[in-house]
């Protein structure tokens, strides 16, 4: 089977999906019988496209060497299109987003699946925002809208949710989907202040420059949400009651230590109700991750509870998902 892909983004997860697919090109004819072909990539400079294949050795050393697509020599043809102008006029069987998060996506996603393409997304904004106009849409024109990626990176709790508990009723989520968070509050059990562990945070390209959508939770929120939409039904972002670390002091962290317990930003999701908060949780708890960890306890009316833990962000584990997603879709699992 050939598959047409179109790329929308060509940043660290956009490069990691092109670099899976080319690397283990065999293992995917062996393994699916499934060739890909990727016939446009775009970056916020320019999309490449070509209808007959695009060379991804040659994407991704224009891309690291140059910076932008836009300075891509004579090979190929350069177009300057809006994404939703990829979505509607690029021939593809599947519409990858891989973009900065952007609330407007879902409307490139709505175009993609009027032209009849699978559409696989690691931007969380569309469905936290406009999940409901977006599963009828893509369910109407009989088509796959996959999301792995945007919570646990490659760790499959939507698949989990969506695909494996079919005849379970989830009672709760309970977890932890910010990496971010967690680093800043390691490093404070260390002896640092929140501003000291943030900075060292954005040194490590760990926190954005902007840090306000982790260290307010609104990215854990985002997560919530789905996570929420995929298990209950859809809830309204407004809803869900969001306190962030930023009011976390060197002396709070001393006194959970005092007890054994470390703080982390905990999300707990049940029907309707969605709460993403700092919580004390014991130091021997499945809660107290480190690193880019995330962790989930889904409690549910028959398989009872059930821990995945695994990496939340990270190229590798984000292309996972991506990549599985685009499987999925095709073979229309
Ligand atoms: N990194 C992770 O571990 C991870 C994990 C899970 C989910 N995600 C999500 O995955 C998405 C991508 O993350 P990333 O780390 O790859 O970000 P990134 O490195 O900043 O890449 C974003 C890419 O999107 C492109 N872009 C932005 N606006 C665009 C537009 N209007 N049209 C076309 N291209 C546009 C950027 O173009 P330029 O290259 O020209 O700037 C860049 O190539 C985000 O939504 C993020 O939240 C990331």
């Amino acid at each position: 089977m050939l598959v047409s892909i179109s790329l929308l983004g060509f940043g660290n997860v956009g490069r990691g999906v092109a670099r899976v697919l080319l690397e283990k090109k065999n293992f995917f004819k062996r393994k699916y019988g499934i060739e890909f072909k990727v016939v446009s990539i775009s970056d916020s400079t320019a999309t490449i496209w070509d209808e007959g294949g695009i060379d991804l050795k040659e994407a991704l050393m224009v891309k690291e060497n140059f910076g932008a697509l836009k300075y891509w020599g004579s090979d190929y043809e350069i177009y300057h299109l809006s994404p939703i102008e990829v979505a509607e006029e690029v021939e593809s069987d599947v519409f990858i987003d891989v973009t900065t998060a952007n609330p407007e996506a879902y409307k490139w996603h709505m175009e993609a699946f009027r032209q009849g393409r699978h559409v696989v997304t690691s931007n969380k904004p569309p469905l936290v925002f406009y999940y409901t106009q977006l599963a009828q849409e893509a369910a109407m024109r009989g088509v796959n809208y996959r999301f792995e990626a945007t919570v646990m990176a490659g760790t499959p709790i939507i698949t989990l949710l969506q695909e494996s508990l079919k005849g379970d009723e989830v009672i709760s989520i309970e977890g932890i989907f910010n990496g971010t968070t967690t680093f800043i509050l390691s490093e404070m059990e260390k002896g640092l202040t929140f501003e000291e562990a943030l900075k060292k945070a954005q040194s490590l390209g760990i926190a954005e420059a902007n840090p306000d959508v982790d260290i307010k939770g609104f990215d854990a929120a985002y997560k919530a949400t789905i996570l929420h939409d995929v298990a209950f039904e859809p809830i309204s972002f407004k809803k869900v009651k969001i306190r962030g670390i930023d009011e976390i002091k060197p002396e709070n962290i001393a006194n959970a230590q005092k007890n054994d317990n470390v703080i982390r930003l905990i999300a707990k999701i049940e029907r309707k109700n969605v709460i993403v908060e700092p919580k004390k949780v014991s130091k021997n708890s499945i809660l107290a991750v480190y690193g880019t960890s995330n962790v989930a306890v889904i409690r549910s009316d028959l398989a009872g509870e059930i821990i995945l833990k695994g990496s939340g962000a990270g190229v590798k584990e984000t292309a996972s998902a991506v990549v599985s997603d685009i499987i999925k879709a095709v073979k229309k699992e």
